[in-house]
């Protein structure tokens, strides 16, 4: 007997603008490179504001499976302990199941001189190769082999012997960058990371680094200097709100013609977003963490690149693309990060969206008048686009896979049945 249950299935009846508040949960991003980050001490490490996320779970079972003790305190405050590690071998069961789970390789590197992994797994949004990380590994030291499908790394002399180099980044790749610093950090001597991601949740994840001892300079900078220190200790950090969640409720807002007051938000990491929605013909109050997104008038179309931080991000191109729908004239959207992204534009155009796609570009022409129709979650931000859609659909919308939802976004239809959407979960 096979254990395999249906995913859930969101059904949305659209039409109702979006009221009121709603509180912008921990980032995803953030939340499991800290806890990768916890393989690097015996002492604790205590994260605060963890979003409920399947991701966060997968993470805790690999955490857990290679002998570190993962537990919450309360809700959204998890401990980790990884001073009894005594396996190196990433299970492939749970690599698997996220991208972030690779990040387990630099830490146990570093400390424990041996790592081993499959190749990560994550949303299908192109190749995701991981050269820049196993290069990163081989510039400061490591051997780098295969075993079947599994990559193997070595410390020249086991734990503690990875060495400072000069690490050139051939994309400015997020976990590569946070898979490089934290290896680094028990480095001997001075690792420089040349081209690294600026990413939010790369900063923080150094702030949480230097934090536990380490050295790490340049933070939120391309060149990044890293002084390898012997030993790390415990820490405790908050986990940032996530910017795509915010940027997600944001759109909604606009796209429903809607007011909605964003808590908690983190307003300064959201600027390549909020100069596309003014353009667009959005209303926004912002505060230093709160901001309010309302619409009376109509959308405007506005044209974008999915980019590196601090440009517009690709996790919000799908649901900006929702958006842009509704809005007068035509956009062009051209995805710069992943070549694999435009999987969302299938399942808009079930909806009636006149949208098409070519390579990693897309056109949008609008408004078009969506209708309910029986789509599915492709992947957590796709998923994201034909919920936004089935928001201001005629009709119902029945939403399949919406599991891959659940990996990114925190009890979104309750939160969204808050604000006065009509989602329901089966
Ligand atoms: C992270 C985020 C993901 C976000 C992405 C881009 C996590 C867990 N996930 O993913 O939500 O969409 O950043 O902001 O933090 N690349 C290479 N070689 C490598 C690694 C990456 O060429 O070794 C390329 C990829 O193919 C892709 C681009 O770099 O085209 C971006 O990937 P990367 O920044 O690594 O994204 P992730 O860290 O996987």
């Amino acid at each position: 007997m096979t254990n395999r249950t249906r995913s859930p299935r969101y059904i949305v009846q659209g039409g109702a603008p979006l009221r009121g508040s709603v509180r912008v949960a921990g980032a995803k991003n953030h939340a499991l490179a800290a806890m990768c980050a916890a393989l690097l001490t015996d002492e604790d490490i205590v994260l605060t504001n963890v979003p409920e996320i399947t991701d966060v779970d997968s993470l805790s079972e690999l955490l857990t499976s290679l002998g570190a003790i993962v537990e919450f305190l309360s809700p959204g405050r998890l401990r980790i302990n990884a001073g009894n590690v005594t396996t190196f071998e990433a299970p492939t069961e749970l690599i698997s199941e996220n991208r972030a789970s690779f990040q387990v390789m630099g830490p146990l590197l570093s400390r424990h001189g041996y790592a081993s992994s499959a190749p990560p797994g994550g949303d299908v949004i192109g190749q995701r190769p991981i050269d820049v990380h196993l290069s990163g590994f081989e510039l400061m030291g490591a051997t780098v082999s295969r075993n079947g499908e599994r990559f193997v790394a070595r410390a020249p002399g086991g734990p503690g012997s990875l060495h400072g180099g000069r690490v050139f980044m051939d994309y400015p790749s997020v976990s590569g960058t946070q898979n490089v610093m934290m290896a680094a950090a028990l480095a001997r001597g001075r690792t420089t990371i040349v081209n690294a991601a600026t990413e939010p949740e790369v900063q923080e994840l150094a702030h949480l680094l230097n934090a536990m001892g380490a050295r790490i300079e340049g933070i939120g900078s391309q060149l990044v200097e890293v002084e390898g220190v012997r030993h790390l200790h415990g820490a405790t950090a908050r986990v940032m709100p996530d910017r795509i969640e915010a940027g997600t409720f944001a759109i909604a807002a606009a796209m429903t013609g809607g007011d909605v007051e964003i808590l908690e938000a983190p307003v300064p990491v959201l600027d390549a977003l909020l100069a596309k929605l003014r353009v667009a013909g959005v209303q926004i109050e912002q505060g230093e963490t709160t901001l309010r997104i309302s619409r009376n008038g109509d959308l405007r179309a506005v044209s974008f690149q999915a980019l590196p931080y601090p440009g517009l991000a690709t996790d919000l191109h799908a649901p900006m693309a929702a958006l842009l729908t509704q809005a007068n004239g035509v956009s062009i959207i051209h995805e710069r990060v992943f070549d694999n992204r435009m999987l969302y534009v299938g399942e808009l155009r079930k909806m009636g969206a006149e949208i098409v796609s070519t390579g990693s570009s897309a056109i949008v022409s609008g408004p078009t008048e969506l209708h309910g129709a029986s789509v599915r979650a492709l992947d957590v931000r796709a998923g994201a686009a034909v919920l936004l859609a089935a928001l201001v659909a005629q009709g119902t919308t029945v939403i399949d896979d919406i599991s891959h939802m659940d990996r990114g976004y925190e009890h979104l239809h309750e939160r969204l049945q808050a604000l006065g959407a009509q989602v329901e979960r089966t």
